[in-house]
């Protein structure tokens, strides 16, 4: 089947893109459009031509599957050229979505309705590159400077509306009348001169957002590299003719080509895509889950319940008594409360969730009707085996009983019960009702259709999820523990805790370890290393300075000190000098004499414990794929896009690298790096993770 076909409807001629699933724009598709554009601009009998999508897109944008490979002509910008340049009314009739390369047809045509639903957007920069289409020329001469520029950086998705209201598009039609209307806007603009939008004036300048958006995406900046080079392909269309405009677009667009995000950030899209595919989930069906039941009210079950409710879900959550269910209910309001400040629920409709769709009690028998229930309680063997003994007892025979449980054995909580194929591990991410990543843990006795609803529900919560295996900690937690540790022991050799901070932030990570200690709480860590102390492996260095600094109670943001002191009304934390002192008197008790360390060698010591780890989980099968560890860190750890994700890194970086690096790291201490027998394998055979992610 040809992926672009023109049809003849009298004088009208429908062209459409048929390449499924989004229709990409393809070399096919782009050589189709050449073909179709050559033919209607021979045919005299044409007088009009409409451009749609067949299926749910009208296109998503470039085929980036062929980027990082030689380009194949014709190239898009040469396309675009011919279709405005052809002497015929285009319309493009858009429905789903018009992304990318595909509003950049759309800017090509003369004229651009769009159903009610559709919407359009220039993600580029989200992949690394920027608009290379005629998106950073067209799009200010259409709609001005200021709104251009943050469309481009925001790559926000607007809506119908929203782009006839900006000058973005002419009309807004209904969904089913899509194609009838754009046929008569066709004709009706047929033998009137074409509009080119290549032809309208420059765009005014303004100085002051031009500066604004170039302080904002400094190119020396992590992460900024695409962002700055798309506001200059902007800013160019104040000054240079458009054709010369295009150049400049097209210059800048093969930077960011071969730039250093690039590559990263598709690797980071086709990983969430990948992530999704869980073989279980594809081998049993999902159950339709309406109605869920949450146990435990605190900081987790307040946050999945909060999470459920704003996606349609109907919650019953049970506490241990009467007051805890009413403090549940408080944590939930609060939550909810939140989001209607911040303008993305409206009072009534958090009332209507209140009412109508939650209940909260100390009664498991109400959760005779859920079909699915989160446990979230204390991290208790005991009291989760407590738990799941009530849960089996009242859920009815089909419904999947989930744990949120951050390190326990989730086949000892199944083995509380006579249906351990329902057991599953749900482990969300605080604030559950915002982060968006969903660990589905498969326990051994786990059966498909419990992980179909997982995924399932992962979907319907807006979640991604990546699924894990049991192991202390499933993926991400099990990893963050490791560089956790590499960071503590630089703090004891020698590095200040602020120093680490401050060069794992410059690497890209939003906040350093330290920072995030501060703000989870000390305690948690604290309370899990005493419960640790007695298994613990002899051989292990132990650091005790957050020991020290928890005993004062001292526990991070919510006392006011911790790693940081948080002064009243101080924005942030600042160093402190009596944690500098307990660090000196550690490293005095250990025997330590400290050394130097760069910011690059912290950088070395801190990615090279979490790749070695990441490779373990891999290799143990706790993760399907190199890109689901990827995916873990990325939304679940704050592991920078920009990068791909640690393992992604690593390939980047090298693997024969990561490994000397490690096994120089081991002549000091060689009870922690222990390297990974994938990693050796694949830097042996000079392979890379990215060679196991099955279609790559
Ligand atoms: N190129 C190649 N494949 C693409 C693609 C693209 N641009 N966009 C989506 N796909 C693939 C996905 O990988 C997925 O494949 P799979 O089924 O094998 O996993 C399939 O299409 C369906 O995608 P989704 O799972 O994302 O489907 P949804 O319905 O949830 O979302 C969408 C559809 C909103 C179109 C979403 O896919 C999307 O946002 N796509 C990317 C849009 C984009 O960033 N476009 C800009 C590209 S860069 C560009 O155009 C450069 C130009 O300026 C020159
Ligand atoms: P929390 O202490 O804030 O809340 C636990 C709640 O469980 C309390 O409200 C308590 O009253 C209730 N509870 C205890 N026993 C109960 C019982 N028998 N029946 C009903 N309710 C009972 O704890 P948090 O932080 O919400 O953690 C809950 C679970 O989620 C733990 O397993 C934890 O490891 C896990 N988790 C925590 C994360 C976090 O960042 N806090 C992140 C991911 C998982």
């Amino acid at each position: 089947m040809p992926v672009v076909t023109v049809e003849r409807q009298d004088a009208i001629a429908i062209v459409r893109i048929d390449n499924p699933p989004v229709n990409a724009l393809s070399a096919a598709v782009r050589a189709g459009l050449q073909d179709a554009i050559a033919e209607i601009g021979a045919d005299d009998g044409i007088k009009g031509v409409v451009l749609i999508g067949a299926g749910k897109f009208f296109i998503a944008g470039a085929d980036i599957t062929e980027f990082g490979k030689p380009p194949i002509p014709p190239i898009l910008p040469d396309v675009t050229a011919e279709l405005e340049a052809l002497d015929k009314p285009v319309v493009a009739a858009i429905r789903g979505a018009a992304l990318g390369g595909g509003l950049e047809v759309a800017l090509a045509c003369s004229d651009r309705i769009a159903a009610k639903g559709a919407k359009l957007g220039l993600p580029e920069t989200g992949l690394g590159v920027l608009p290379g289409s005629g998106g950073t020329q067209r799009t200010p001469r259409l709609i001005g400077l200021k709104a251009t520029l943050s469309l481009v950086t925001s790559g926000r998705r607007i809506d119908a509306e929203e782009a006839l209201t900006l000058g973005l598009i002419d009309a807004v039609a209904e969904d089913d009348t899509l194609l009838e209307d754009a046929k008569e806007r066709a004709l009706s603009l047929a033998g009137q001169p074409r509009r080119r939008t290549g032809a309208l004036p420059n765009p005014a300048n303004d100085p002051d957002t031009v500066a604004q958006y170039r302080a904002k995406h400094r190119a020396d900046r992590p992460g900024q590299f695409a962002l700055s080079q798309a506001v200059e392909a902007v800013v160019a269309s104040i000054d240079l003719p458009f054709a010369q405009g295009m150049g400049r677009e097209r210059e800048l667009f093969l930077e960011c080509m071969e730039g250093p995000e690039r590559a990263a950030l598709i690797h980071a899209f086709f990983a969430d895509r990948r992530a999704a595919k869980v073989p279980e989930a594809s081998r049993g069906g999902a159950l339709e889950v309406k109605s869920t039941g949450v146990i435990g009210g605190g900081t987790m079950g307040a946050g999945i319940a909060s999470a459920m409710l704003l996606n349609g879900l109907t919650v019953t959550m049970v506490e241990r008594d009467q007051a805890a269910a009413d403090q549940g209910r408080a944590n939930v309001e609060k939550i909810l409360n939140g989001s209607v400040q911040r303008g993305k629920l409206t009072a009534e409709k958090r009332d209507h969730l209140l009412q109508d769709g939650f209940c909260a009690s100390a009664d498991y028998d109400s959760l005779g009707e859920a079909d699915l229930v989160v446990e979230a309680v204390f991290e208790s063997m005991e009291v989760k085996r407590a738990v799941f003994t009530e849960l089996d007892r009242v859920c009815k025979p089909d419904a999947i009983l989930a744990t949120n449980t951050s390190y326990l054995d989730i086949n000892d909580i199944a083995a509380e019960t006579r249906r351990p194929d329902s057991v599953i591990g749900l482990h969300f991410f605080s604030p559950a009702h915002v982060m968006k990543l969903l660990e589905i843990v498969v326990a051994d006795k786990t059966g498909p259709g419990a992980v179909a609803t997982g995924v399932a529900l992962a979907k319907r919560l807006r979640k991604i999820a990546v699924r894990a295996g049991v192991c202390d900690g499933f993926i991400g937690n099990r990893i963050l523990a490791v560089y956790r540790q590499c960071a503590d022991y630089m703090m004891l050799d020698g590095a200040s805790p602020y120093q680490i901070d401050s060069a794992v932030r410059a690497f890209g990570f939003p906040m350093g370890p330290y920072q995030v200690s501060d703000l989870a709480g000390l305690d948690i860590g604290w309370a899990t290393r005493k419960r640790r102390a007695a298994t613990r492996d002899p051989k292990e260095r132990y650091v005790a300075i957050l020991d020290r600094i928890c005993e004062r109670e001292w526990f991070g943001r919510k006392t006011g000190r911790g790693i940081y002191r948080y002064d009243e009304g101080a924005p942030k934390g600042s160093p402190d000098p009596e944690v500098e002192a307990i660090i000196d008197a550690e490293r005095e008790a250990n025997g330590v004499s400290p050394k130097s360390f760069s910011d690059a060698e912290i950088v070395s010591r801190y990615m090279a414990a979490m790749v070695n780890e990441a490779a373990k989980v891999v290799e143990e099968g706790i993760a399907l794929r190199p890109s689901d560890v990827d995916v873990t860190l990325l939304y679940g750890y704050g592991f920078p896009r920009f990068r791909g994700g640690p393992l992604h890194y690593a390939d980047t970086v090298g693997l024969k690298k990561i490994l000397s690096d490690i096994e120089t790291y081991a002549e000091e201490d060689d009870f922690f790096w222990r390297p990974s027998s994938l990693l050796k394998d694949l830097a042996a055979r000079n392979a890379s993770f990215g060679s196991l992610n099955a279609d790559d």
